[in-house]
């Protein structure tokens, strides 16, 4: 026999046959065990180990036919086997009906008793190959759901980014035309007429509201791959503005760290920024109850030795736990409830980074925070190779 034989049970009162029939399948490679009635074998608990029962038909306590529903419950992975005198053949068809597997006629030939358990090893080897493929089509169904539901997810998002657009669009129009008309009446009015200030007031927001529109139209902008030097603190300092208000309400303090003289580099510019608006988006998601975020941007190398700009974007939240901390990246990897991550965000961000031959790296402390830090090469001619130049 190939597989690990299993255990099998021997029900017989009489303790020479019970001794017999663990000889012949010891010497097989089974484990055997034995029990005298049909109570001393429905009393045991340690029914998973057994692959077949040998069942007497005829116990103190009672006919095969009699006890088999109860076995076939106590112990639904075993088959039973009954053994019977020929006379009894008609009762054994009988417990077929019952939910017996198979029967051997007294006295008990080993040839046949070997052929009859290994038919019972063959079922069960093809049950669990069944059982096995069934999981795993279980599996790749419940991974089909998911992926559904998040690519669903993320096509949504894309509409809600295009809507924003359109809409970001639609107010330039109304924008220019309250700007125009309170400049107007501002240039009528005098310098002390108390009508002034809040008419300054007004056109303050309207400026406001028009750098607002024009950041999300750039940011919206389809990804059309747009080589360009780039001047990195200034893009990190745009992204910030676009997520000012969403920081300050969430309670979140800002803190950036530039270091002077941080030369520009040869990049993207709207992959540049998508990388940044996701690195802030995601240190926020991580302080819901507020916190301190620091983005540093300073000079750096890679190796061996190109001159670089790194990004640094630090937050004081939840922090990402250690076994996360490889699958981050992943496409479609989220913690957060449905509706709220998609999971792209790091994939992105990755993936934007390597085809900038830079680098991206995360630390993180449970409880503490993280610092993720984007390394990108300086213009060199190296960092080219993957992008296009527009
Ligand atoms: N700054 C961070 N602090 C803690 N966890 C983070 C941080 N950034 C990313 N993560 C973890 O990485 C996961 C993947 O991030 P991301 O790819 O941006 O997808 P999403 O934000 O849609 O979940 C997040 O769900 C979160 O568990
Ligand atoms: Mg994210």
């Amino acid at each position: 026999m190939g597989d690990p034989p299993f255990a099998v049970l021997v029900v017989d009162d009489d303790p020479d046959t019970r001794e017999n029939l663990r000889d012949i399948l010891e010497l097989d490679g089974y484990a055997v065990e034995g029990a005298g009635t049909a109570a001393d074998a429905l009393a045991r608990d340690d029914w998973p180990r057994y692959g077949a029962v040998l069942l007497d038909r005829r116990l103190p306590d009672g006919t095969a036919e009699d006890i088999l529903a109860r076995l076939r419950a106590a112990a639904p992975e075993a088959d039973v086997v009954i053994v019977t005198g020929s006379a009894d053949v008609a009762a054994t068809i009988a417990a077929f009906r019952l939910g017996a597997a198979d029967y051997v006629l007294k006295p008990v030939s080993p040839d046949e008793l070997r052929a009859r358990l290994g038919r019972i090893a063959g079922h069960r080897r093809d049950r669990a190959a069944l059982r096995a493929a069934s999981a795993a089509r279980d599996r790749a169904l419940e991974e089909l759901r998911a992926t559904t539901q998040q690519l669903w997810q993320a096509a949504r998002l894309a509409g809600v980014g295009e809507l924003a657009a359109s809409i970001a669009h639609e107010l330039n129009n109304p924008l220019a035309t309250v700007s125009l008309r309170v400049e107007g009446v501002l240039a009528k009015t005098p310098p002390d007429d108390p009508r002034r200030r809040p008419l300054e007031v007004v056109q303050g927001e309207v400026e406001r509201m028009g750098r607002l529109v024009a950041n999300l139209l750039n940011f919206s902008r389809a990804g059309r791959e747009q080589v360009s030097t780039v001047d990195v603190c200034d893009e990190v300092a745009k992204t910030l503005d676009l997520t000012d208000h969403h920081l300050r309400k969430r309670g979140i303090a800002v803190g950036p760290e530039f270091a002077p003289g941080v030369p520009a580099i040869y990049a993207d510019r709207q992959q540049l920024r998508q990388v940044f608006l996701n690195l802030v988006t995601n240190a926020a998601d991580a302080m819901p109850a507020g916190g301190r975020l620091t983005p540093r941007v300073r000079t750096g190398t890679l190796p061996p030795a190109r001159e670089a700009v790194v990004v640094e974007v630090t937050d004081t939240g939840v922090g990402i736990p250690p076994d996360h901390l490889p699958r981050v990246t992943d496409p479609f990897f989220t913690t957060k409830p449905e509706g709220q991550g998609t999971g792209l965000g790091l994939a992105i961000c990755k993936r934007i980074v390597d085809q900038h031959h830079g680098a991206l790296e995360i630390d993180s402390r449970l409880g503490e925070g993280t610092t993720v830090r984007v390394t990108l090469p300086v213009k060199n001619g190296a960092n080219v190779a993957g992008l296009h130049a527009g």
